[in-house]
């Protein structure tokens, strides 16, 4: 049995309403100049004013002084692509001098030359690359993430992705794996996509339910890759064999994929940087959480989805890295957190829960992550600063002094 009790922080928290927060609630968080938390065995025990949180100390504590410095939830990045070997540091500067990400994808590069390096891996080598990105993850202040499948693009090497990923779980980092077969077709089906299809709905999906191996299963629904009714098909054959569902909508073109989340109900749609009023407003009537990946914009040097409007519209809105060696090579919540203020126009206030509480909601972890609240993970990150805006205000510098994880300081 543990007791500590951190005190001189200024805590800065989400509050859980047993949903995901929307519209002006977004704006809303609990703040506390003097505050202490109480953490037992991993779990916080008591959280607020430091004279409150002192009455609950009945027996011996470490004690540990933060400082005044600024305590927030670990971020929870709900969308990575974080199981991987090699970059693609050449593709990237293909794109600056003018390749488009689907060109270099049409061109049987892009996600598939990742899929050449997964399929060559052996479990261990896919083990030790995933591992440095979920690490450089914590040290950024994530403490529970989210992993998509997709560079293995055949039963045996998605079964290799999802293993890696399993062995991974609590190491110390909480991870939901996400299924995402149909990340592209894979060139041993570049002229019967539709018979890929098949694989993935009639033998890769059921048997990765059957086994347990995926929380999720997603598709890329783009121009070129995915059609809507292929991923409408898909996402279905999912949903019966029991998982929950996510989307790659409207990512270049708006193929109407934010109108299929709202339509299938989908757990949440991804990027939306192309998607129509129209999608959106059906989106928002249907409570479908989007989650905004402004780090690939930066990246890609396009636009950034509309978070502004989505969040006026009622739309819950959460924000992931979309971490992967292609469209972003980022492990970054803080480099996202930035960039949702700065490039996006969130408040400080709806970038912490947008990357937080609504984050945890957008993987079902919000029971125990996503808020500093008694009952919950004692997940926290330290920061430079006294505010959360010293994220955005301190450029080029990583903010976070130190990283917890159930209380345990991984990270400094
Ligand atoms: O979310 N858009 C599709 N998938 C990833 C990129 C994966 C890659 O390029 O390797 C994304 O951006
Ligand atoms: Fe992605």
């Amino acid at each position: 049995m543990t007791l500590k009790l951190f005190r001189n922080a200024r805590i800065y928290t989400p509050l859980d309403k047993g949903r995901p927060l929307r519209g002006s609630e977004m704006n809303q968080i609990y703040s506390e100049e003097k505050g202490a938390i109480l953490i037992r065995d991993g779990y916080i025990e008591s959280i607020g004013q430091e004279l409150e949180v002192l009455k609950y100390v009945t027996e011996d504590a470490l004690e540990i002084d933060l400082g005044g410095r600024c305590v927030i939830p670990g971020f929870v990045d709900p969308h990575t692509h974080a199981c991987f070997v090699g970059t693609r540091e050449r593709e990237f500067i293909l794109r600056l001098q003018g390749a488009s990400y689907l060109e270099i994808l049409k061109m049987g590069g892009g996600i598939l030359s990742t899929v050449d390096k997964v399929r060559s891996a052996s479990y261990d080598e896919l083990y030790t690359s995933t591992e440095e990105v979920v690490n450089r993850a914590l040290k950024n202040g994530t403490t529970s993430m989210e992993i998509k499948s997709g560079y293995g693009l055949s039963l045996d090497h998605e079964v290799k992705m999802l293993e890696v990923i399993d062995a991974l779980k609590g190491k110390p980092v909480d991870i939901i794996a996400t299924f995402m077969g149909a990340h592209a077709v894979p060139r041993e089906y570049k002229e019967n996509p539709k018979a890929y299809v098949d694989l993935v709905v009639e033998e890769m999906i059921p048997h990765i339910a059957a086994k347990g191996l995926a929380k999720y299963c997603d598709v890329f629904c783009e121009e070129s890759v995915f059609s809507v009714d292929d991923a409408r098909r898909i996402l279905l054959a999912a949903r019966k064999c029991g998982l929950g569902l996510k989307i790659h909508a409207d990512e270049v073109y708006d193929l109407g994929g934010a109108k299929l989340a709202a339509e299938l109900k989908v757990d949440s749609a991804e990027h939306l940087l192309a998607a129509s009023e129209e999608g959106l407003k059906a989106m928002a009537e249907s409570g479908v959480l989007a989650v905004l990946l402004p780090a690939t914009a930066f990246s890609l040097r396009k636009s950034y989805a509309p978070a502004r409007k989505m969040i006026e519209m009622g739309v819950p809105v959460a924000l992931a890295t979309d971490c992967n060696p292609g469209s972003c090579y980022c492990e970054s919540m803080e480099m996202v957190f930035r960039l949702a203020i700065l490039g996006m126009g969130l408040s400080m206030e709806e970038s912490l829960v947008a990357s937080t509480l609504n984050a945890a909601y957008a993987i079902g972890m919000a029971t125990h992550v996503g808020s500093l609240e008694r009952g919950k993970k004692a997940d926290f990150v330290v920061l430079e600063g006294e505010t959360p805006g010293i994220m955005a205000y301190h450029l080029g510098w990583r903010n976070i002094k130190e990283v917890y994880k159930m209380g345990q300081r991984f990270s400094s």
